[in-house]
């Protein structure tokens, strides 16, 4: 895999021929919500390798037919945690990496005319704090509903986070770095701006209503 570009110690902007070549499809207008389903579990697949170099690991012993030697595995639980709905696209692709994960769900709805979010779930695993945590969502756009994740996360005991989404905007960039800049957000693209309605631009549109035909 290509390395992704570091543009910023808490940003990671993907640099991947493959990335690119799917996110494309899902910019596409005309791509109907079973190839928008599929493309975007597949990207979070490809993403998820480089997202979990982050990882600790440990060192324990295991016994090889030969010999006993060295191992390493993860340290702690994983848990991948999706903002719904829209998060939920990225799920499959994740779980098909790391089947050992457990997942949580939060449900954030943004206000259309505030922009502002509102929960209306939060069902997360018991001692986050054990292990690395992944925040999913496909959209980055004012960053508030990123924001409080993540505030929802640590109330919840998670200390070791990241977040991976694929279109993010310079505004929601920004309001994760002003509100936790200790958490490094992945994305497969960084795009221009915000329009008047909060939407990134160019963008893929409503990623949840493309993503479960809702629109
Ligand atoms: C979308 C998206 C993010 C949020 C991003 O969800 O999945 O959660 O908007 O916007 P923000 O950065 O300005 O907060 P939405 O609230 O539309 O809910 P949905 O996934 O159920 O459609
Ligand atoms: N939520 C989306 O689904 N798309 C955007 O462009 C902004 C917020």
């Amino acid at each position: 895999m290509t390395p992704p570009i570091f543009d910023h110690p808490s940003l990671v902007v993907f640099d991947h021929p493959l990335i690119r070549h799917k996110l494309t499809h899902l910019r596409d207008e005309t791509t109907g919500h079973r190839a928008f389903r599929a493309n975007m579990a597949q990207i979070a697949g490809l993403m998820v390798y480089e997202v979990t170099r982050s990882f600790m690991s440990e060192t324990f012993e295991v016994r090889t037919p030969m010999t006993v030697t060295s191992g390493s595995r993860v340290r702690g639980e994983i848990t991948v945690v999706p903002v719904l709905r829209a998060g939920l696209g990225m799920i499959d692709g994740i779980l098909e990496i790391m089947p050992e994960a457990r997942v949580g769900h939060l449900g954030l709805a943004r206000d259309e005319a505030t922009l502002q979010p509102k929960a209306y779930l939060n069902k997360l695993p018991r001692d986050l704090d054990t292990g690395p945590v992944i925040l999913v969502d496909p959209m980055l756009a004012t960053g508030g509903s990123a924001s409080v994740a993540v505030r929802m996360l640590r109330d919840a005991g998670a200390s070791d986070l990241r977040m991976i989404c694929l279109v993010a905007a310079p505004e929601g960039v920004e309001r994760m770095r002003a509100d936790h800049p200790d958490v490094t957000v992945y994305t497969a693209a960084l795009d221009e701006r915000l329009n008047e309605q909060g939407y990134i631009m160019p963008g893929l549109g409503d990623a949840g209503d493309r993503l479960f035909g809702t629109t």
